[in-house]
């Protein structure tokens, strides 16, 4: 297949671009570099460096680019900073998607396989783990954007006939991770135990999140190549983990070289989240192969760390 990865220089987008690659796929990556990075762009991926705010580069890049899929990740994925711009965030994710679903309409571009957000678009509802058809209830401007291009994607679906698969991930981590995005705690405490400051619990730390590893995403993203059309799909292991279970993994991962956790303010967010994802199971046949611990030791040895306890070096 000639396939189109926005955000293909991402954490997330860059292992998808691996493994598409591995799968014998012609893959083209459109980034602007913004958290993304050159070093994570496999050298058999065609680049093209651009916006996708910009209509004309858009436009460009799927007109020659003859492609039978489109696997969107490129977004502004900051929840905090959300608040702070929400019309960037718009921007980006809302502008930045129909931009690329115009695209596809006019130069016939098949599939969409779209990243929204399980651990952002649900609220706080009352009974985890929750499923697809709960009501929608984001509490936020980057979850409210994520929302609007799922029923984008699908009202331009209804009209012209578009394949989608929309995914909604729970708090994915693994190596490449970012600190800053909406799940980054795993990378935040492991750059501060690198950089020998303690980790920050914000609040009480016992809010949870369903923490899923980056290359059970990818696994959910190859199986969408050829199946799960018109479906949205929770992405997650329907596990609540606390921050206080976050900090003693991470720990672990460091042996004794690890540092008391600091407290910090409470920050306004979902308190509690975990993702029931059996339809994805039912229908694509997705099964979440690795659990937390083991995922925190990945990433952790991916920033460098001896994971036996010892700094390198
Ligand atoms: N990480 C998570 O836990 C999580 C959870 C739910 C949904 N998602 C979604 O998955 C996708 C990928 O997230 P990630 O964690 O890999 O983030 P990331 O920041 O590592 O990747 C985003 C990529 O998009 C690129 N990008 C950003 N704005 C762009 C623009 N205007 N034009 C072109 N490229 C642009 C960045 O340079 C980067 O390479 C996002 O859509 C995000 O909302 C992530």
């Amino acid at each position: 297949m000639r396939i189109l990865i926005t955000g293909g220089a991402g954490f997330i987008g860059s292992h998808i671009q691996d493994k598409y690659i591995e799968l014998g796929h012609d893959v083209t990556i459109l980034d602007n570099f913004s958290t993304g990075k050159r070093e994570y762009l496999n050298q058999d991926a065609a680049l093209v460096e651009g916006d996708i705010t910009d209509e004309n580069v858009v436009r460009r890049v799927i007109e020659t680019g003859n492609f039978d899929l489109i696997n969107h990740h490129a977004a502004q994925i900051n929840v905090r900073y959300s608040f702070d711009d929400p019309v960037n965030v718009c921007h980006v994710n809302v502008i930045g998607t129909l931009n690329i679903l115009k695209a596809m309409i006019d130069f016939k571009v098949p599939k969409i396989i779209f990243s929204s957000t399980g651990g952002a678009i649900y609220g706080s509802p009352g009974n985890l783990p929750v499923g697809e058809t709960h009501p929608l209830n984001p509490e936020s401007p980057y979850a409210i954007s994520k929302m609007t291009c799922e029923k984008y994607i699908r009202n331009l679906s209804d009209l012209y006939g578009i394949r989608y698969t929309i995914f909604r991930y729970a708090n994915v981590y693994g190596p490449r991770q970012i600190a800053k995005g909406e799940a980054g705690v795993v990378a935040i405490y492991t750059e501060r135990l690198l950089d020998g400051r303690p980790p920050i619990i914000f609040g009480t730390g016992d809010n949870t999140r369903d923490y899923v590893f980056v290359g059970d995403v990818v696994d959910a993203n190859a199986l969408a190549l050829t199946k799960g059309d018109g479906g949205i799909y929770n992405i997650g292991r329907g596990v609540e983990t606390n921050v206080h279970d976050v900090y003693n993994a991470v720990s672990k991962a460091f042996g004794d070289r690890a540092l008391e956790a600091g407290f910090g303010e409470e920050v306004p967010e979902v308190e509690r989240i975990a993702l029931d994802a059996s339809l994805a199971r039912t229908d694509l046949g997705w099964d979440p192969k690795v659990d937390f611990e083991d995922g925190v030791i990945e990433t952790v040895k991916s920033f460098g760390v001896n994971v036996e306890g010892r700094f390198p070096g």
